[in-house]
């Protein structure tokens, strides 16, 4: 009876897995596709006018960087909150990274009216195009390649070859700060999520699902954008780099990107900690609830 029942359990499941699959698989479509529908929508409508090109130029970037990030954050989330399911979506979240770039570079070259050699020449000429067209040159091959048969086929130089993502994803953000001119905010926020993103992976295992590790990541991804931002307005707009940290702790200011990278990584605390509990709550009740239903002897 006993054995009957045990090998009914997995079963059920194993059901259950692939439905939580599929879902997230669509969720994960649908989520991916709405800011492209949505862009469509409001081009169609005229609604972004009078600048067009230049709006859609920056939602397409904008977007493909935070899918960029997703996608990397898929691993940790996977670690931190034990949901294999996390990982069956992450190469679609890649590939989609890159379709967003690809998107950006074509809605570039339709501001160039088509014309490919000022393309090229743009691209050879500005620094921050040149980078970023080599980071779209990564993202593309990494896209192509991310295919079962493509990991077959390379073997272990698949996993050489995709940890390229990493300082694609740094030059892209190199290009994000330097079209923000003045305006860094958003590249820094995203910069100190990177940073976060890595120092995760640079972590030792066990610290990395520790709540101590946890708080570790907090404190080092805020105090590193905090770097990040002072750097660039000290190299690039020559501004004291203390003004800027001074900024960091100026109440009126708030919130600074570094303050947004310390809210993100604390509603990743308090998420794991839900998680943590519920999980705990749960076996507590399983628990009991097996003892008092089925008969020990
Ligand atoms: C050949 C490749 C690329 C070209 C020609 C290109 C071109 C541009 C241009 C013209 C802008 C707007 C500059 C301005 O308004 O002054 C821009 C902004 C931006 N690009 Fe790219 N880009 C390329 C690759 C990439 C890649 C690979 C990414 C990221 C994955 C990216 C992310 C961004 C972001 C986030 C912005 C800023 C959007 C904003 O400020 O809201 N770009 N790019």
């Amino acid at each position: 009876m006993i054995r009957g029942s045990t090998r009914v359990v997995p079963v059920t499941m194993r059901l259950s897995t692939q439905q939580t699959i599929f879902w997230l698989r669509l969720v994960t479509l649908v989520g991916l596709c709405v800011p492209a529908l949505e862009l469509a929508w409001r081009w169609y409508n005229g609604d972004l006018e009078p600048r067009t090109v230049t709006l859609a130029t920056h939602v397409t970037g904008d977007w493909a960087v935070v899918f960029l990030l997703t996608s990397l954050s898929l691993t940790p989330a996977r670690a931190l909150f034990d949901w294999m399911p996390l990982t069956q979506v992450r190469r679609r979240v890649g590939v989609a990274a890159a379709l967003y770039a690809l998107a950006h570079l074509l809605i570039y070259v339709l501001d160039q009216k088509w014309n490919l050699i000022v393309v090229a020449t743009e691209i050879a000429k500005r620094f921050y195009l040149t980078i970023g067209f080599a980071a779209l040159l990564v993202f593309t091959v990494l896209a192509i390649t991310s295919t079962n048969g493509w990991q077959r086929r390379l073997k272990r130089n698949w996993k050489r070859l995709h940890w390229l993502v990493y300082p694609a994803v740094a030059v892209a953000l190199v290009h994000f700060f330097i079209q923000s001119k003045v305006k860094i905010g958003d590249a820094a926020f995203a910069a100190g999520l990177f940073l976060w993103l890595m120092l995760w992976r640079l972590f030792p295992p066990k610290l990395r699902t520790s709540f101590a590790g946890l708080f570790l990541l907090a404190g080092a991804a805020t105090l590193g954008t905090v770097v990040i931002e002072a750097t660039w307005y000290g190299l690039v707009n020559k501004i004291d780099p203390l003004r800027v940290l001074a900024a960091n702790i100026d109440l009126d200011l708030v919130p600074r990107p570094a303050h947004q990278v310390l809210a993100v990584s604390l509603l990743v605390i308090v998420l794991v900690a839900l998680r943590r509990g519920i999980a705990a709550a749960n076996r507590l009740w399983t628990g009991r609830y097996i003892r008092q239903t089925i008969p020990t002897s």
